[in-house]
């Protein structure tokens, strides 16, 4: 039998037991780290949220007491309850490495078995591991920071709009599926045989019609459901600061966001950051950058060389302007001397996962030039390339053509990347926060062949491009706008569609029939029809601006219980399969054979 708690309470934390409490009487409780014992001396460190503090037992401890600490493990729950002394070896590394408590009383309140990995912040297990045991990962002190942290950037959103006007409302997260976005999860419905609720891939409708309801000002900590490819900074299930507000405008909204931020990396961090943030108009953006959540931490601009090259002889430059697409590089400057030429063809497998057919290079060392492409050039037009892209010995120009402008685009925003990376031109600790405006409105879906919205249905078109909203959808902007930090999207929002007109208009454009739009947003197309203020808003996402703030390269760090790569739960091994009983309720038979 494990002893109890009766009679006993905790005083103080591990962590906060420190010299301020030298010569007080404490109880301690938590789990053991590491025990040393020296015979007559034992020493055991006790862990909770707050971090260690050393337990002491010696030769003027009563001998049961110290043969009681000489059975501890690793892991075992204790209470202690002793005298705070100061230490005689002190230990630098730890906050309050200059005490402990010296026992008088313990207590095992619980056994453990040897974990399958150390409890320590710099275990190298396998994530698999940690993710199947999460409950002991957990335990880790880099995770147990990694969660107190979010949690004060949630309780800093909560104030910051709260002090804002703004009310916390609750949204349902079984609702009407919409085929628009990323894939739904479905949940059948057993009271009504065959109907199915959806979960909700972000709040967008329901706070839209707060908004119609007269709330003014909503913001939700929201729980968002998307079926779609996991990878690093995207998760199935994942939280957002979802926000909206009535009677304004784009600046109203980021002028509110921009608050925020300064106000949570000031509470949370420490961090002052200046506002107003840069914007950068989409179309800006993917030229300079290849992305429209471009890494504004360093240069490696990309160039536009199409002008240059319009008529030349060289097939694969020449095939891709009468393409209609573009001829890019990029300048890395000074770096032919990291970028050997088996290094550049690992860039060329790189951009070739970009969809684009090659890379073209032109490396100047000072031993020599080599060329992959100005062989094909006229002299002229070889030298207006290199006078263009600024090119001096040490350089290395780097082009990508391509008939689609979106494959240059990409290949060369992750090349981009990817050279930053490689040739150290990030810069650690610094918090690059920029906004991204004027989106297209649409964007065409090679699959379903048609437009489909970039952002959302409900995104108002830019009042300048009303006129061109049927007739030249590709060129029509929206009043979109995304906050994007250090390369990564951290959150996106618009100003909505408030004109029950313009919202069917909209849908058409979609290529919605009027049935259509009907069964799927009826309830929305009717409650626009009864007055309906300009509003909107934007959502964050929480898991990456924690990742971000923590500088943590996956979301998986900041979530307490995440999926992996199959969207499978490797702790509960969900999802599984459910007894014949509970599909019959559900009317549901599973075909697995139908693929
Ligand atoms: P959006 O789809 O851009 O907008 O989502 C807002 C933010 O949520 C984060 N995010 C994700 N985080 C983790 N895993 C995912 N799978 C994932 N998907 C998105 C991103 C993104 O910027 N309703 C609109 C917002 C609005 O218009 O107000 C929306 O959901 O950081
Ligand atoms: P080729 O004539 O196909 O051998 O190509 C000559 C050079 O152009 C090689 O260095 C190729 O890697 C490069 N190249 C081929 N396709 C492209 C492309 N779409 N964009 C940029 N460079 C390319």
């Amino acid at each position: 039998m494990a002893d109890t708690m009766t009679g006993l309470k905790r005083t103080n934390y591990c962590g906060e037991t420190t010299a301020a409490l030298l010569g007080r009487e404490v109880v301690v409780c938590g789990w053991v780290q590491k025990i040393r014992d020296k015979g007559m001396l034992v020493f055991v460190d006790l862990r909770d949220r707050t971090g260690i503090v050393q337990l002491a037992f010696d030769d003027q401890t009563p001998e049961e007491l110290r043969k009681k600490a000489q059975t501890v493990r690793a892991e075992y729950v204790l209470m202690a309850r002793g005298e705070v002394r100061a230490r005689e070896s002190v230990n630098k590394e730890m906050k309050n490495g200059d005490v402990e408590v010296y026992v008088r009383e313990l207590r095992i309140l619980a056994k453990a078995q040897t974990p399958p990995f150390e409890i320590t912040d710099t275990t190298s297990v396998k994530e698999e591991l940690r993710l199947k045991y999460r409950y002991l990962d957990l335990r880790r002190g880099e995770m147990q920071r990694n969660l107190m942290m979010r949690h004060r950037i949630v309780k800093a959103a909560r104030d910051y709009y709260d002090q804002n006007g703004f009310l916390e409302i609750e949204t349902p997260c079984l609702i009407k599926s919409t085929p628009e976005g990323a894939r739904d999860y479905l949940v059948p419905s057993r009271v009504q045989p065959g109907k199915f609720y959806a979960l909700p891939q972000s709040p967008q409708q329901y706070k839209q019609l707060l908004m119609l309801s007269g709330y003014d000002r909503y913001m939700q900590i929201a729980r968002c459901f998307r079926d779609e490819d996991l990878r690093a900074d995207r998760q199935p299930e994942f939280t957002q600061i979802d926000l909206e507000m009535s009677f304004v405008d784009e600046d109203d909204v980021m002028t509110v966001n921009e608050g925020f931020m300064k106000h949570v990396f000031k509470e949370v961090l420490g961090v002052e950051i200046p506002t107003p943030f840069r914007r950068l108009k989409y179309q800006e953006a993917m030229d300079r950058y290849g992305s429209d959540k471009p890494d504004t931490r360093f240069g490696l601009e990309l160039t536009d060389l199409t002008d240059l090259l319009r008529d030349t002889g060289f097939k694969v430059f020449r095939g891709a302007v009468d393409g209609g697409g573009s001829v890019r590089a990029i300048n890395a400057k000074g770096a032919a001397a990291k970028l050997s030429r088996k290094e550049i063809d690992k860039l060329t497998d790189f951009v070739k996962t970009y969809r684009a057919k090659g890379l073209a290079f032109t490396r100047l060392t000072p031993e020599g030039e080599s060329s992959s492409y100005e062989k094909f050039l006229t002299p002229e037009e070889a030298r207006a390339v290199r006078e263009r892209m600024g090119a001096e010995t040490g350089d290395v120009i780097l082009i990508v053509a391509d008939p689609k402008n979106g494959v240059v685009y990409d290949s060369l925003g992750a090349l981009r990347n990817h050279l930053g990376r490689l040739l150290g031109l990030i810069p650690e600790n610094t918090f690059d926060l920029l906004w991204i405006t004027e989106f297209p409105l649409f964007e065409y879906d090679e699959e379903e062949e048609r437009y489909v919205a970039k952002h959302h249905p409900f995104t108002s078109p830019m009042l300048e491009d009303l006129p061109i909203m049927d007739t030249d959808p590709e060129h029509c902007r929206a009043r979109a706008y995304d906050m994007v930090l250090n390369g990564c999207e951290v959150g996106g929002g618009s100003i909505r569609i408030n004109d029950p007109e313009l919202q069917e208009r909209m849908f058409r454009a979609l290529g919605f029939t009027e049935e259509r739009a009907r069964a799927q947003f009826g309830f929305l197309i009717d409650a626009f029809k009864y007055g309906a203020p300009p509003h909107g808003g934007m959502a964050f996402g929480l898991d990456r601006l924690v990742m971000l703030m923590l500088g943590r390269d996956s979301i998986k760090e900041v979530i307490a219980f995440p999926k992996v790569q199959n969207a499978s739960e490797l702790m509960t091994g969900c999802p599984d399969t459910v007894e014949e009983k509970s599909l019959q309720e559900l009317s549901i038979r599973v075909d697995l054979a139908q693929d």
